[in-house]
């Protein structure tokens, strides 16, 4: 059977998830949009060309399976899921508060596992399907202060390597990127906060002394969602400047 095209990439109102969801539009992906913020999902559907967008809080509950339903209902089936949506938090093991603990569980290990389960038996039914998640170099080499955050990626690393098993007679590849820094706002928050390095200090110990720009991410996604790369599944694929060589 034919598959076609319909691409879901969670937190793609800016950032990664927007650059992702862009180079999918312009390479023929019939791309469905994700986010909390409606007006920004409109906005950057008008911009990239997107079919559609569906707004959802990814940690609360019920709203993976709901956006899933949403997704199935009104076009049958997905071709590729990007597990891109995350958040990240600064803080030393002793000051890691509740609410975050809480939060990235949810959003940055829970939703991805849920989104999948809710996707995989229509891309098994139709012997085809590529899933990307996005992962971290804190998850790859873990980050110091940032002990929550590299759990809450790291737990991707398992999750993909054991999927790629379970679904590699399917027609189904699982990856995932680990980017290093990212010219994002979420990098941008993170060094102006003033409570880790600011930009420059990262910089200094990136080898390539630069951020990764987020048409980076997108232009690997684009390569593992394709059919040239059916072959590669199970990878944990560190996009970091040098950051995790040493
Ligand atoms: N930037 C980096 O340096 C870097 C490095 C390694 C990995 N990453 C990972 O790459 C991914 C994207 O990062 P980014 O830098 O592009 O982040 P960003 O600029 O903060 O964007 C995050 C995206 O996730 C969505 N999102 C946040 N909380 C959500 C929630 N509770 N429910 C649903 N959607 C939510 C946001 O949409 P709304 O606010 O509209 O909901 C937004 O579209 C994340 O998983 C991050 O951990 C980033």
């Amino acid at each position: 059977m034919k598959h076609s095209n319909k691409a879901l990439v969670t937190g793609s109102t800016r950032g990664i998830g927007a650059s992702i969801a862009k180079i999918l539009a312009q390479n023929g992906y019939d791309v469905i949009l994700h986010g909390r913020d409606e007006k920004k999902l409109i906005e950057t559907k008008e911009k990239i060309g997107a079919i559609d967008y569906f707004c959802a809080d990814l940690t609360c509950r019920g709203a993976c399976e709901a956006l899933a339903t949403g997704v199935l209902d009104k076009y049958g089936s997905l071709d590729v899921l990007v597990n891109n949506a995350g958040a990240y938090v600064w803080a030393n093991v002793e000051k890691t508060e509740d609410k975050d603990i809480e939060k990235l569980l949810k959003l940055n290990t829970e939703a991805p596992f849920r989104l999948i389960r809710a996707f995989v038996p229509s891309m098994k039914a139709q012997k085809f399907g590529r899933i990307v998640n996005i992962g971290s170099i804190s998850g790859a080499v873990g980050e110091g202060n940032a002990a929550l955050y590299s759990m809450t990626k790291s737990a991707l690393s398992g999750l993909t390597k054991a999927l790629a098993l379970e679904l590699a007679c399917d027609g189904i590849t699982v990856n995932t990127i680990n980017p290093g820094w990212v010219d994002t706002e979420l990098t941008e928050t993170a060094c102006n906060s003033g409570d880790g390095f600011s930009a420059d200090e990262n910089i200094d110990m990136i080898p390539q002394r630069r951020f990764i720009h987020p048409d980076e991410v997108g232009n690997l996604v684009k390569y593992l969602v394709s059919d040239e790369a059916k072959g590669l599944t199970g990878q944990n694929i560190n996009l970091c400047a040098g950051l995790s060589v040493g």
